[in-house]
């Protein structure tokens, strides 16, 4: 089984570096393919109220039979439910429907500016993260005078922001906006929705290691120093993915895979995004 590196928090707790995302699987399949990826050795799920399958996720995990303290757990507050009492209410729902006494990690999922409630819903997880509802709190979506004005009003920084990250958007700038205060990067949507597969520095360096465009996509993250949260509903696929630990891309891939960055989103802009 994979031996998944972690990345260690600004708060003295970590991360698996790599893990497993839930966002579109339907609830019929949720509870079977986070049972199976878990057999498959991935030890991080990622899921949100927003994803609706959340108790799916608990019949996940029981199902699986790996002990709770083995597997790492997020999920994330939606943006209508910004502010002190929404938040908390989030929180606590999401922990009865997971079925679980505490999160390992709970985000912030969009800043929303526009309703001007992310600093509320900050001090919010600050108090529920200091009464025991999780054991670290983070962000998604942020950009940098997001991060600022939540850390410069409670002095407690982040331990994580996910943001999208892909070889068409690679992020040089955020991911050191993160690094410079102390926070992990995790990417979401990692394989940019295979845009890039075709792409000769993937191409050229899946023949050389005799592996796949998408695991090439996954290990350039993980050299790239990303934590990342790849989905797949396939179990071929899910195997494919995790198996990423025993093979290095050289300099001369990495930099050829820079090449790539073309600054595209696959997703909205967190600067104006306010669906609620
Ligand atoms: N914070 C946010 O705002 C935010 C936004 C988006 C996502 N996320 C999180 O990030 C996670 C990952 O993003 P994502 O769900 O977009 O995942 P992704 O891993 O980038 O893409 C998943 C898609 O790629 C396909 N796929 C997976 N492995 C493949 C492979 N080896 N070869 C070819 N195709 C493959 C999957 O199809 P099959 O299932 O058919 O294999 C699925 O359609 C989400 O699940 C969620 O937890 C967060």
């Amino acid at each position: 089984m994979a031996d998944i590196p972690r990345l260690a928090f600004n708060d003295g707790h970590s991360i698996p570096q790599f893990g497993f995302g839930i966002w579109r699987v339907p609830q019929d399949i949720c509870a079977e393919a986070v049972a199976s990826a878990l057999g498959l050795g991935y030890r991080l799920i990622d899921g949100a109220y927003l994803y609706l399958n959340e108790k799916e996720l608990g019949e996940g995990l029981r199902r699986s039979g790996v002990p709770r303290d083995e597997v790492f757990i997020t999920t994330k507050v939606w943006n209508n439910e910004h502010g002190r009492d929404k938040a908390r209410a989030s929180v606590e729902r999401s922990l009865e429907s997971i079925g679980i006494d505490q999160l390992d990690l709970v985000l912030i999922h969009w800043p929303v500016p526009e309703q001007d409630l992310y600093l509320e819903t900050w001090e919010a997880f600050i108090e529920m993260r200091d009464a025991g509802l999780m054991r670290s709190i983070g962000v998604s979506n942020f950009n940098a005078d997001h991060l600022d004005r939540i850390i410069d009003a409670t002095g407690v920084v982040p331990v994580l922001n996910q943001i999208e990250l892909n070889p068409e958007l690679q992020q040089p700038r955020m991911r050191a906006e993160n690094a410079k205060r102390g926070i992990v990067t995790q990417a979401w949507t990692p394989l940019g929705n295979g845009r890039s597969f075709e792409a000769d520095p993937l191409t050229s360096a899946a023949r050389r290691t005799g592996k796949s465009p998408a695991q090439v996509v996954l290990r350039w993250h993980l050299q790239t120093g990303n934590a990342v949260i790849s989905r797949s509903v396939n179990p071929g696929r899910q195997a494919e993915n995790i198996d990423i630990f025993d093979f290095e891309l050289t300099p001369e891939e990495m930099d050829a895979i820079a090449t790539l960055d073309v600054g595209l989103r696959t997703g909205p802009d967190p600067s104006v995004f306010k669906i609620l």
